[in-house]
């Protein structure tokens, strides 16, 4: 039976995302969006791209959401992008408002839906998502960890002139200015970049990944990024129809992991049909676990100004 895919947002994430799902084959789409004409004419040119890249997935734009019943995933990235100056959390009132008005319309039909959350402030709007869906916390999953820890890879690859494939980076916490990149948990060929360059350039790394969505917004200055952030939700996609059981940085609803409760926060996890198959728990130091808890604290900050 052919999976079916509502993509909430037919922006620059929500339409990437589209296009990505369609040429790796993981299933029909429907591509939903307030304005008039864009899911529609954007689903229709991306059908047209099938005849030439080869593959025949079903995409239905439009600016209702009956066609999305029985959804098999939900991709949300509906909702207002940062401009220059802005931060992800002066988003929160807008988004908010949008998320749970989109998600509450989605679910019919669906049985043991997944939701993947790419709209900001990330780890608040997952919240947003498991309030009105009351899907089990499995379910939800925030993408930002593996776009935060792609940004990473890329610099660890241009600092020391190796291909990206052999990296790995770890970040977790929100997504947001207090998220936490982990040197020592970054390794090339499995050896850690504390080894491979000097503390100033793992500082310098750290600072630029932390910063890396505003130095794209800074240069585009009319919206944020979108091929490295659908990539990340795709993959994440991928590793749940396929049962992967991937370990991916997402965010995840903690219940006491990491000394951490009753929030969404980037931690490794296993990604597999069930959603969330598991939380890994790294062995942080105390400064480490500092601040992870200080990112999980200013992602309940902005929970606690969520009216849903
Ligand atoms: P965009 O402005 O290109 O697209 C957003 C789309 O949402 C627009 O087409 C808009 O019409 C649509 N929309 C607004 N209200 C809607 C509603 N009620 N129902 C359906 N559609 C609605 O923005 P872009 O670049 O696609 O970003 C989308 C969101 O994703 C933003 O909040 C952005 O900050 C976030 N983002 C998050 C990332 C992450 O790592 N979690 C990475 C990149 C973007
Ligand atoms: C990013 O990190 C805007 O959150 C988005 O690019």
């Amino acid at each position: 039976m052919r999976r079916k895919i509502t993509v909430i947002g037919a922006g620059n994430v929500g339409a990437t995302v589209a296009q990505r799902i369609v040429e790796k084959e993981l299933g029909d789409v429907v591509l939903v969006d307030v304005i008039e004409g864009v899911p529609q004419g954007k689903g229709l040119d991306m059908i047209q791209s099938g005849a030439v890249e080869g593959f025949d997935m079903r995409i239905v734009g439009s600016n209702s959401y009956d066609e999305t019943e029985g959804s098999d995933l939900v991709i949300v990235t509906a909702g207002l992008a940062r401009k220059p100056g802005m931060s992800r959390d002066d988003l929160l009132r807008k988004n908010e408002e949008i998320v749970a008005g989109c998600i509450s319309k989605t679910t019919r039909g669906s049985r043991d839906l997944k939701v993947i959350v790419v709209t900001n402030p990330l780890d608040a709007m997952c919240e947003v998502v498991r309030r009105i869906t009351k899907l089990p916390k499995q379910n939800v999953i925030g993408m930002a960890g593996i776009l935060d820890s792609a940004r990473m890879r890329a610099f660890i690859s241009m600092e020391l002139g190796v291909s990206m494939t052999n990296i790995h980076a770890t970040v977790l916490g929100g997504h947001g200015d207090t998220m936490v990149p982990l040197p020592r948990y970054s390794t090339v060929a499995g050896v850690p970049i504390t080894e491979l360059m000097s503390p100033e350039r793992v500082a310098a790394i750290v600072k630029r990944t932390a910063g890396g969505g505003a130095e794209i917004v800074n240069f585009l200055k009319t919206g944020s990024a979108y091929y490295a952030p659908s990539a990340a939700a795709v993959e994440m996609a991928e590793a749940i129809f396929n049962d992967r059981k991937k370990i991916l940085p997402c965010a995840a609803y903690l219940e006491g992991e990491y000394g951490i409760s009753g929030v969404f926060v980037g931690v490794p996890v296993v990604l597999g049909s069930k959603g969330i198959e598991r939380i890994i728990e790294l062995k942080l130091t105390p400064e480490e676990s500092a601040a992870l808890k200080k990112s999980a604290a200013s992602v309940q900050e902005l929970v606690g100004l969520l009216t849903v």
